[in-house]
């Protein structure tokens, strides 16, 4: 049978906790910069070899409901002051990795459609590991993978010249491309109808 934790013990569980997923989120190869993408985001301090381990993206885990349910805090606030950076990671069907702690560096990693990352799931835990090779002072990013259903919520400014102007998962591209062309078409069809109902010259 457990032991019931005094208040202390609880305390000192959570600062081990803590403490340790803290430990886990370090990395010499990267630090935190402002970013010409967006706000802040996270820079190589040293020449990275392909598939090399960069550095951990931690956070709280968590079930799907309690995921929604902070998504949805996160919404009104974004809707109230504009601060719209959500930090829920998917780790699979079941759970969600909540990385909204101060500490957590891999947090700022931005978006770009020609990523040089990609985050490896192993187990529990979000590992984020170089595409490519990656060079000092260059900016680290991954592929979102944001479903194409919100891709007007998500405009991208990661100034790939591969760019696809909306943060979307590369799965999802031809399926953004053909949402693009639908939502252009009704255009392109009344300005064709204006150009016919010209006053012709006389
Ligand atoms: C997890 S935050 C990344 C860190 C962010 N730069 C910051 O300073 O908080 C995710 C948010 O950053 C912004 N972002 C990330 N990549 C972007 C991109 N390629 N284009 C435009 N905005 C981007 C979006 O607002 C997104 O919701
Ligand atoms: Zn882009």
């Amino acid at each position: 049978m457990s032991k019931k934790l005094s208040k202390a013990e609880k305390q000192a569980k959570y600062i081990r906790k803590f403490k340790k997923m803290w430990e886990r989120s370090q990395s010499e190869l990267c630090e935190v910069r402002n970013s010409s993408i967006h706000g802040r985001g996270v820079y190589a301090t040293r020449l990275i070899k392909k598939d090399e381990k960069i550095i951990e993206y931690v956070g709280e885990l968590i079930d799907k409901e309690e995921s929604e349910r902070r998504a949805n805090v996160q919404a009104e606030k974004a809707a109230k002051h504009g601060d719209a950076a959500v930090y829920i990671f998917t780790i699979d069907e079941e759970y969600d990795l909540d990385g909204n702690l101060p500490w957590n560096t891999a947090r700022l990693i931005n978006h770009s459609c020609d990523p040089n990352c990609q985050a490896w799931i192993d187990g529990n835990r979000i590992f984020i590991h170089a595409l490519k090779q990656i060079k000092i002072e260059e900016e680290l990013s991954f592929d979102y993978g944001f479903d194409v259903d919100t891709w007007e919520d998500h405009p991208c400014r990661c100034g790939k010249q591969a760019c696809v102007g909306h943060i979307v998962s590369r799965d999802q591209w031809s399926e953004l491309h053909k949402r693009k062309q639908a939502k252009k078409a009704p255009a392109a069809k009344k300005s064709h109808q204006s150009a016919s109902r010209k006053p012709t010259t006389k």
